[in-house]
C-alpha cells in the first residue's frame, strides 16, 4: 500500500468507550495521531467495587456513536476520507466487545471499507512504538492491567507469541482486591500507591509466588492477596466475602499503609523479576510495559532500575499514563497490518478469551 493512509480505530474491550483516527505521515511514515476520544465508564462502575459488564455494554451502545462522531471531527475527516476502519475485537468482554466490532462493521459497509480486527493486548504493547517514535521491536512485552497479566515474545508489530501469564487473577484485580481489604474504595491501585508512600514495605513478610522457578514465566497473585487477608484478619473461618467487606475502621492508618506497601513491594518484585527472566530466556534487549498498572510509579522505579542493573542492561519501554490506561491511539497496531494488506472479512467474530 503507498500513500497517506487514515484509519478509525475503536476500543471496546473493557469498560472505556474510545475512538482514535491515525495516519502515516506520507514523507517519514510515522504514524501521526489526529484524534483521540476516551469516554470513560469508571463512575458507572465505583459503587459496585468492579466493573460489571451489563452495565459495561449498555454504556457502549449509548456511547459509540457520539465517541466516533467526536473522533471523526477532531480529526477534521468524514468516512470518505478513511482507507480503513480498526477495532479492538479480542480479548474482553463478550457484550462489550460485541458494541465495537457491530459499530466498526456497520461502517465499513457504510463506507465501503475494509475491515482490520485487532488483538487489545497487543495493542497495549504497541502503545509504546507510538510513545517512543521509534522501532521497540523486537522486544519483551509485558501487559499489567485490571484483567491481565501477560509476558510476550514480540518479534515484530506483526509477530507476537504468548511467553506465559496468569494462572489466576491479574495484578490489577489484585490491587483492586485488596484495596478493598484495606477499605481504600476502587479502582484500588492508585489508592494502594498513594497510601503505600506513607508505608513500611518490609513490615508484612508476604510471599512472592513462582518467582524462584526460573523456568516457568507465570504469575500467581492469588495467594498473595489470601496472604494478606490471613495476616490482616487471621486465618479464622469467616466466608471470603465477609472478610473482604471488613470494616477498614478496625485497621489502624499506620497498619493499612504499611500493608498497602508490603503487598505492592511483592507484586511489583513478581513482575519485574518475571520480566527480567523473559528477557533471559528470549535474548530480547528491549522491554515494553503496558496496562493501567504500569501507572505504578514504585514499579515503574523498579523497572528503570532493573534495566540499568541486570548484568546486560536493556531499554525500558513505559508510555505515559493516558497510552497506558484503555484508549484508541493504541490501536494505531492497525497501520502495520493495513501496510501488510492484512484485512478481516465482515464476518469477523469477537474473541473474548485469550488465546494461548
Ligand atoms: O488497563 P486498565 O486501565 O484497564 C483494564 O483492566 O483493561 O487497568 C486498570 C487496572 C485497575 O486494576 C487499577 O487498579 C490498576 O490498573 N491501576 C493501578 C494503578 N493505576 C491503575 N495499579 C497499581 N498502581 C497504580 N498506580
Ligand atoms: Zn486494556
Amino acid at each position: 500500500m503507498t500513500g497517506t493512509a487514515r484509519i478509525l480505530t475503536i476500543e471496546t474491550t473493557c469498560d472505556e468507550t474510545a475512538a482514535a483516527v491515525i495516519a502515516d505521515d506520507p514523507q517519514t511514515g510515522e504514524i501521526q495521531v489526529l484524534s483521540d476520544v476516551v469516554a470513560s465508564q469508571d463512575a458507572l462502575h465505583r459503587r459496585f467495587g468492579g466493573v460489571v459488564p451489563e452495565i459495561a455494554s449498555r454504556a457502549h451502545v449509548e456511547r459509540i456513536l457520539p465517541v466516533v462522531d467526536a473522533a471523526l471531527r477532531q480529526a477534521n475527516v468524514t468516512l470518505t476520507d478513511l482507507q480503513a476502519v480498526a477495532v479492538a475485537n479480542r480479548p474482553g468482554l463478550a457484550g462489550s466487545l460485541l458494541v465495537g466490532l457491530m459499530a466498526a462493521k456497520t461502517l465499513c459497509l457504510v463506507g465501503q471499507l475494509p475491515l482490520i480486527g485487532i488483538d487489545h493486548l497487543q495493542a497495549h504493547i504497541y502503545a509504546c512504538r507510538i510513545a517512543a517514535a521509534r522501532e521497540v521491536f523486537p522486544c519483551v512485552g509485558l501487559i499489567v492491567s485490571g484483567g491481565h497479566s501477560h509476558l510476550y515474545r514480540c518479534q515484530s508489530p506483526l509477530d507476537f507469541t504468548p511467553l506465559g501469564g496468569t494462572i489466576d487473577d491479574a495484578a490489577g484485580e489484585a490491587f483492586d482486591k485488596v484495596a478493598t481489604m484495606l477499605g481504600l474504595g476502587y479502582p484500588g491501585g492508585p489508592a494502594i500507591s498513594r497510601v503505600a508512600q506513607q508505608g513500611d514495605p518490609q513490615r508484612f513478610s508476604l510471599p512472592r509466588p513462582l518467582l524462584r522457578d526460573r523456568e516457568r514465566l507465570a504469575f500467581s497473585f492469588s495467594g498473595l492477596k489470601t496472604a494478606v487477608r490471613y495476616q490482616l484478619f487471621g486465618t479464622g473461618r469467616q466466608p471470603a466475602a465477609e472478610l473482604d467487606q471488613q470494616p477498614a475502621a478496625e485497621l489502624n492508618q499506620q497498619l493499612v499503609a504499611d500493608m498497602a506497601a508490603s503487598f505492592q513491594a511483592a507484586v511489583v518484585d513478581c513482575l519485574v523479576g518475571k520480566a527480567v527472566q523473559a528477557l533471559e530466556q528470549t535474548g530480547f534487549q528491549r522491554l515494553c510495559v503496558g496496562g493501567g498498572v504500569a501507572a505504578n510509579q514504585t514499579l515503574r522505579a523498579a523497572l528503570e532500575a532493573a534495566a540499568g542493573h541486570t548484568t546486560a542492561g536493556f531499554e525500558l519501554h513505559i508510555p505515559p499514563l493516558k497510552l497506558c490506561t484503555d484508549n484508541a491511539v493504541m490501536g494505531a497496531i492497525a497501520m502495520e497490518r493495513y501496510r501488510a494488506g492484512q484485512f478481516d472479512r465482515l464476518d469477523l467474530d469477537i474473541g473474548p478469551g485469550l488465546v494461548r
